[in-house]
């Protein structure tokens, strides 16, 4: 693929004015990234997610920022030209307005980052607001926010009813006002998300499992190709089943080790006769 110009802000707005949806996709280590580059994928987001999906916990508590930075710094190196967002992990802004500032910082400092994602309601405005002064891109997350399951209580949808559904249309509202130029619906009905699009001024509204009414679509990597071992969202579509290839691949290797078929010929090299002539009279 021909070198691709990098995408930002301006590009992603664009795209809003002209109607041509955007893609994002999650993406945490350097070879994804370089995959994601080649098929142009406009954003890429190194979502805490990686705490389940890289690194095995069973939620994206336990994800610190330094597991973050060294993370988005290998997707930066794998996709210099996407619009990449850092995630921010549990407590890295939570606890003040001045931390989320720094940690916001940090991603892009160190990873050059072109925005940071922070989940919450109104009560995040501050932090939204605080964000964006710093000149930093900021990118708010409704609807089912992983980082307080247990609040939720679990993985599912967000604003079935008129009341849930009304509080998170006002927090879009709020979000938009607070200085976010983007917001994510994670798992929030299909016309709950395409009201949140139609009142949007000067705001993306993009879609995790919300429907198709939204600006674009976000989905998760390992969902999309077998990859997330423990299980797979329905929201989820699988585009190809890379867990099942690299299954059956490391199966082969390890009956072909057994059976001494591996390695072949070209898999290995040899010495010259003379050299190992020598070698042979220097041990004994
Ligand atoms: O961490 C992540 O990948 C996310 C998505 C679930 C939106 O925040």
């Amino acid at each position: 693929m021909a070198e691709r110009k990098k995408v930002n802000i301006t590009t992603l707005f664009n795209k809003v004015t002209n109607k041509e949806p955007i893609s994002w996709l999650t993406c945490y280590d350097y070879p994804t990234a370089h995959f994601q580059e080649q098929a142009g994928v406009d954003m890429i987001l190194v979502g805490d997610s990686l705490g389940m999906t890289m690194l095995g916990y069973d939620t994206t508590l336990p994800v610190t920022m330094n597991d973050m930075i060294r993370h988005t710094q290998a997707v930066r190196r794998g996709s210099p030209n996407a619009f990449l967002v850092g995630d921010m992990p549990y407590m890295s802004y939570q606890p003040s307005t001045e931390l989320a500032i720094r940690n916001a910082g940090r991603f892009m400092a160190e990873a050059a980052c072109d925005a940071v994602k922070l989940e919450g309601g109104e009560e995040m405005a501050g932090r939204i607001t605080g964000i964006a002064n710093a000149g930093i891109p900021i990118i708010g997350h409704l609807g089912l926010t992983p980082q307080s399951v247990s609040a939720l209580g679990g993985y599912r949808v967000q604003g079935r009813g008129a009341l849930q559904a009304k509080k998170i249309i006002d927090d879009a509202k709020t979000l938009e006002e607070a200085g976010a130029f983007c917001i994510l619906l994670e798992m929030v009905p299909d016309r709950v998300c395409q009201i949140i699009t139609e009142r949007a001024e000067n705001c993306i509204i993009m879609s995790l499992g919300s429907g198709p009414n939204a600006h674009g679509q976000l989905l998760i990597y390992h969902d999309m190709f077998g990859l997330y071992p423990k299980f797979k969202p329905r929201m989820a579509k699988v585009f190809g089943n890379a867990g099942e290839i690299i299954q059956e691949g490391i199966k082969a290797y390890v009956k072909e080790v057994r059976e001494r078929t591996f390695p072949a010929e070209e898999n290995y090299f040899h010495i010259k006769d003379e050299e190992y002539e020598e070698l042979t009279q220097m041990l004994d």
